[in-house]
């Protein structure tokens, strides 16, 4: 018999629940403390998962009280939150998206996964794959954006980072694909909120990176802690164990959020502990992490019928399963078994410079006042982010220490050290002080070039962190205002690099500043990266995989909404418009400019006539207009003008890269699946229609500067 077969014929019905349990140590806490000291439960061997914990001799201390002495020796499977770096940090997944580069996003997970396995841990819960339109919400930070194909592509590659080749390896842990289903979509933008949102989008939206995770393999998936139209995702049989279970084949771990189990009975679907924890098992959740709902609500909920003996078997032959892929059984101390090269560390601190320098979007940047000028002798850094190396890290830094992130002005002191570079804050983040505004016109006086560090702390994105105001937070924008006008007609360049977990409304600061970089959170190689971009050592390549408003008002704002009948028509005061805003964004999605500039021209699309089975080729010619050599991302959407179900405005479909010395010309070439046009039809079942679309190729989702050509779509029954 199979290992996990003959445990689990040999177990007890406590034991079986431990195994369904997973619970806290005292490590980092992200929400209520609930289980209190599990050592005697790890023991008893009624406690089978743990989460929170860090460094391998802990690890290892509490695996061997597992292995040595609980009844059945099963080995703890133990996790972390591994978002974007574990002891390196990279910039935060919003920012990393923003390279559109499938084989970085790969290598900085497997970094991290190198390095979370060398503390001992087998698992991380990410990726976080929250397709996320709505600003406010402050968990847009740990995403890849707004779009469903770029959250695809980021899915599959987070996944075969963290997961590797084979789970067994020592360096491989599994991942946990969250949070299933369409939590960026809560009302208003507020975290936990309830969603109500059409299952078209679910299903053309939300889920697809779900799918993409479950494709690549994805060992695990963490349900939201939301409820869909009044079905809380702990308890969404259908969306469970229909879509991902029974429509993809996913046969992984389904584990539940922080206490999300305990939190059907606020959501008010269960009126008791044995009530919710039926709910979730039948919906397919197998491990309950932190609500203690399964070991002290599944008895009862046996007892009263409400779930069988064998469901609980199957969720616990789910979790020995996975343990056994992981070779726990086999060896489980080999993770965290040896202290990784020193080598290896500097190895990833490199790579998370490269990613940060990487991800940095210039926004704005008039009359070209970046790259700032190499002999540049005096540089005064203004703003309170200017010298936080805590900011740097952003919402989830594994086990990073809070110190040791490059700020920017130990970034720019490295890079220029005969300059003399010094800093005044100015103002607090968000508190009322204003005290400091003198002395940071007095530091600017003294300067050639003045950067303005803005923007939001790191806690005021990520979790339980929405926001109801999307400018600079406290009197950051007095202490701008302050500045600009300050050494307005001095010829002082103000470059501001903005710091944020979201997109921000700042239309006022991007009209005013010289120029505007989003700095987002980089991570450990945060003030290098920066200081790398604004001397132009490396030219800006990042784009912004969400799209930015101008006030709040305009959110949800994203560039994939459908015209509608009325579209905006200045001319016609009935159609969809503001009375007191334009309906254009601040930044589009894609933005992000260089040091150089391009011109597009000569698209051509084969074949002309494409069926399902067709691989659809796009070509464009693109010649650097500058005097310096430079990348363009090149981004290719379709648009169906005529469809059974009205489609969106663009949908993304492939993108690539292009460095051309200043003045040569070289030509893109994309290629997408045709089968990749099908969508929910009239009954939300695929559908690959016949007609006639464009396929729209350009540096961004902004429509006036899309080139433009027409495919004709195929199908055998020609409809
Ligand atoms: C978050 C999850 C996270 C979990 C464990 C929850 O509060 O929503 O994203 O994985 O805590 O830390």
């Amino acid at each position: 018999m199979p290992k996990p077969e003959a445990l689990l014929a040999a177990m007890t019905l406590p034991e079986k629940l431990g195994q369904l349990t997973m619970t806290a140590s005292s490590y980092a806490v992200t929400g209520p403390v609930i289980a209190g000291d599990s050592t005697e439960a790890i023991r008893a061997g009624t406690i089978g998962n743990l989460l929170n914990m860090v460094g391998a001799d802990h690890v290892n201390e509490m695996q061997r009280i597992a292995v040595n002495e609980s009844r059945l020796g099963i080995p703890l499977l133990i996790g972390l939150d591994v978002l974007h770096g574990h002891r390196t940090v990279f910039p935060i997944p919003l920012a990393e998206a923003g390279l559109f580069d499938p084989l970085l996003w790969e290598r900085s997970a497997r970094a991290a996964a190198l390095e979370a396995s060398a503390d001992g841990l087998a698992m991380t819960f990410a990726p976080m794959l929250d397709v996320t339109r709505d600003p406010r919400w402050g968990r847009g930070a740990e995403s890849p954006g707004e779009d469903p194909w770029v959250g695809e592509c980021f899915a599959a590659a987070k996944v075969r980072g963290f997961q590797g080749e084979d789970l067994a390896r020592p360096d491989a842990i599994a991942a946990v694909a969250k949070h299933y289903c369409a939590q960026g979509a809560v009302t208003a933008g507020r975290d936990y909120a309830t969603v109500d949102v059409a299952e078209r989008s679910v299903r053309e939206v939300h889920f697809p990176p779900f799918a993409a995770a479950v494709r690549a393999g994805v060992a695990a998936l963490m349900p939201a802690f939301t409820d869909l139209a009044g079905v809380p995702m702990t308890a969404n049989a259908r969306l469970l164990r229909g879509w991902l279970r029974e429509e993809m084949g996913f046969d992984g771990v389904i584990i539940s959020d922080y206490n999300a189990i305990g939190e059907l009975l606020r959501h008010g679907v269960a009126a008791d502990l044995a009530e919710a924890a039926a709910l979730a098992l039948n919906a397919g959740v197998d491990i309950d992490m932190m609500a203690d709902a399964y070991r002290r609500g599944l008895p009862t909920a046996l007892q009263r019928g409400l779930v069988t003996l064998a469901a609980i078997d199957a969720a616990v032959l789910r979790v020995l399963r996975l343990k056994e892929r992981l070779g726990l059984f086999e060896a489980p101390y080999r993770r965290g078994a040896t202290a990784l090269p020193v080598t290896v560390h500097a190895a990833h601190q490199a790579l998370a410079r490269e990613i940060a320098t990487r991800s940095l979007v210039l926004l704005t940047n008039r009359g070209a006042a970046l790259p700032l000028a190499p002999a540049l002798k005096r540089l005064a850094i203004i703003g309170p982010l200017g010298d936080s190396s805590i900011d740097m890290r952003g919402p989830w830094w594994g086990a990073a220490a809070e110190e040791g992130h490059t700020t920017v002005l130990a970034g720019l002191r490295a890079a220029l050290p005969n300059a003399v570079i010094q800093h005044v804050a100015g103002v607090s983040v968000d508190g009322e002080d204003h005290e400091g505004i003198a002395a940071a016109l007095a530091l600017c006086d003294t300067a050639e070039a003045i950067v303005l560090c803005v923007g939001e702390t790191a806690a005021m994105s990520g979790e339980a962190a929405s926001r109801a105001y999307l400018g600079l937070p406290g009197r950051q924008a007095a202490l701008c205002d302050a500045v600009i006008s300050h050494v307005a007609g001095q010829g002082k360049p103000v470059i501001v690099v903005l710091f944020s977990g979201r997109a921000l409304a700042v239309p006022e600061l991007a009209a005013r500043a010289d120029a505007l970089l989003a700095a987002w959170f980089p991570g450990s190689a945060a003030g290098h990266a920066i200081a790398d971009v604004l001397l132009g050592r490396h030219a800006p390549t990042g784009r912004s995989t969400v799209t930015w408003p101008r006030t709040i008002g305009q959110v949800p704002i994203y560039y994939a909404q459908r015209s509608g009948g009325r579209p905006e028509n200045p001319q016609d005061h009935y159609t969809s418009k503001y009375l007191d805003e334009s309906n254009a964004p601040l930044f589009h999605f894609g933005h992000g400019l260089t040091y150089s500039h391009f011109e597009w021209s000569n698209l051509r699309v084969t074949p002309q006539l494409i069926g399902v089975a067709d691989s659809v080729e796009v070509l464009v010619d693109i010649r650097n207009a500058g005097d310096r050599d430079g990348e363009e991302t090149v981004f290719c959407f379709t648009h169906d003008p005529v469809a059974s179900v009205a489609r969106p405005a663009l949908e993304l479909r492939a993108t690539a890269h292009l460095s051309l010395k200043a003045g040569a010309t070289s030509t893109a070439k994309l290629r997408f699946p045709a089968a990749s046009l099908s969508f929910p039809g009239l009954d939300l079942a695929p559908r690959f229609e016949a007609g006639d679309l464009w396929v729209l190729v350009g540096p961004s989702a902004d429509q006036a500067r899309l080139l433009k050509a027409w495919i004709r779509v195929s199908t055998p029954a020609g409809h």
